[in-house]
């Protein structure tokens, strides 16, 4: 039987994150510069059924059956298998690994699951279908992070570029241009569920205002989607800003992120805001190619503990001319 190896790419939010949780749209693109890895290796001397979870990032090496039913990585194992139809799996060892930050906004846990849940379901001889990967990956979020929109695990089971909006089916966005975006990480860790949590409570006393809010921000999406379809970055960056201010009225920015979103506007890129749930994390800069290394440095002096070099770029879907 031989190792099974999957792996997951991070994700950034390049419009629209928190108001998406209301039903307005977003647009979301893999980051194939970081990944979750998932490994499934036979461990034929070892007794059948056994299942061995390592994951040196979060310092666990037991037997699967030792972690609450409750904990994510064997709610996962389970999920998998009840989905499958099958109680029990030749002895093996899990090897879990991530270099995506976690709570950073990066979509870490959503790239961890997809990960996990092909590659038994690969071991297992019972191959998911990307619908059902997502879903899947979905009830996961669902469980471990209050209300999500959505968002993280369609974008990182597709790994393709979205226009996402819940209850409308995915678009894949197709983007002409390679276009270079940079992430600058605060450092600082922000789980989104707070985030997201604080903003309904102030949803619930003012829905006057974040509903109009979030109208905006839908507003800018739909354009930006267009704006990117065409190349016409200057303008696309214009409509990042500007999500960026509706972000601090929503009350999910933080100094750090609010610092880094100046420092890059200062070297010359052509829209900033920050990335996923905010107060923390990271944040995002569109720039031309030729300012790349400008902006890059301007972020590190001004805090970033770690800058990625990303590119937007949109594959056709397959079947289509
Ligand atoms: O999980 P994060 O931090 O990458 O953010 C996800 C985006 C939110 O809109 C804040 C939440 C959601 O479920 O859409």
């Amino acid at each position: 039987m031989p190792v099974i190896t999957e792996t997951a790419p991070g994700k950034i939010i390049l419009l629209g994150e928190h108001s998406v949780v209301y039903g307005r749209p977003a647009i979301a693109v893999p980051v194939e510069q970081v990944k979750a890895r998932s490994s499934v290796i036979p461990n034929p001397r070892a007794e059948p059924g056994s299942i061995r979870i390592y994951a040196p990032d979060i310092n666990l090496d037991c037997d699967l059956k030792e972690l609450p039913d409750e904990h994510p990585l064997r709610f996962i194992v389970s999920l998998v298998l009840k989905t499958a139809g099958v109680s029990r799996i030749p002895a093996c060892t899990i090897r879990v690994s991530s270099d995506i930050p976690l709570a950073s906004g990066m979509g870490s846990g959503a790239a961890v699951t997809v990960s996990l849940i092909r590659a038994i379901s690969g071991f297992i001889g019972h191959l998911f279908t990307d619908d059902t990967v997502n879903q899947l990956t979905f009830e996961v979020e669902k469980l471990f992070h209050g209300t999500p929109s959505g968002i993280d695990n369609t974008v990182i089971t597709y790994s393709m570029p979205i226009y996402f909006q819940v209850g409308q089916p995915i678009e894949l966005l197709e983007i002409q241009e390679r276009v270079p975006i940079l992430i600058g990480d605060t450092g600082v860790h922000s789980p989104t569920s707070i985030a997201v949590g604080d903003l309904r409570r102030a949803w619930q006393t003012d829905s006057l205002t974040y509903e109009r809010i979030f109208d905006e921000v839908g507003n800018l999406v739909k354009l930006a989607k267009s704006h990117l379809e065409s190349g016409d970055l200057h303008q696309l960056g214009h409509l990042m800003s500007e999500n960026h201010a509706f972000l601090q009225h929503m009350g999910v920015s933080s100094k750090e992120l609010d610092q880094l979103v100046r420092c890059a506007l200062e070297a010359g890129a052509l829209g900033a805001k920050l990335s996923g749930g905010g107060r923390g994390g990271n944040m995002i800069a569109l720039v031309e190619e030729g300012t790349i290394n400008t902006v890059a440095d301007k972020l590190r002096s001004g805090g970033a503990s770690n800058v990625i070099i990303t590119w937007l770029f949109g594959k056709k879907q397959p079947g289509t001319s």
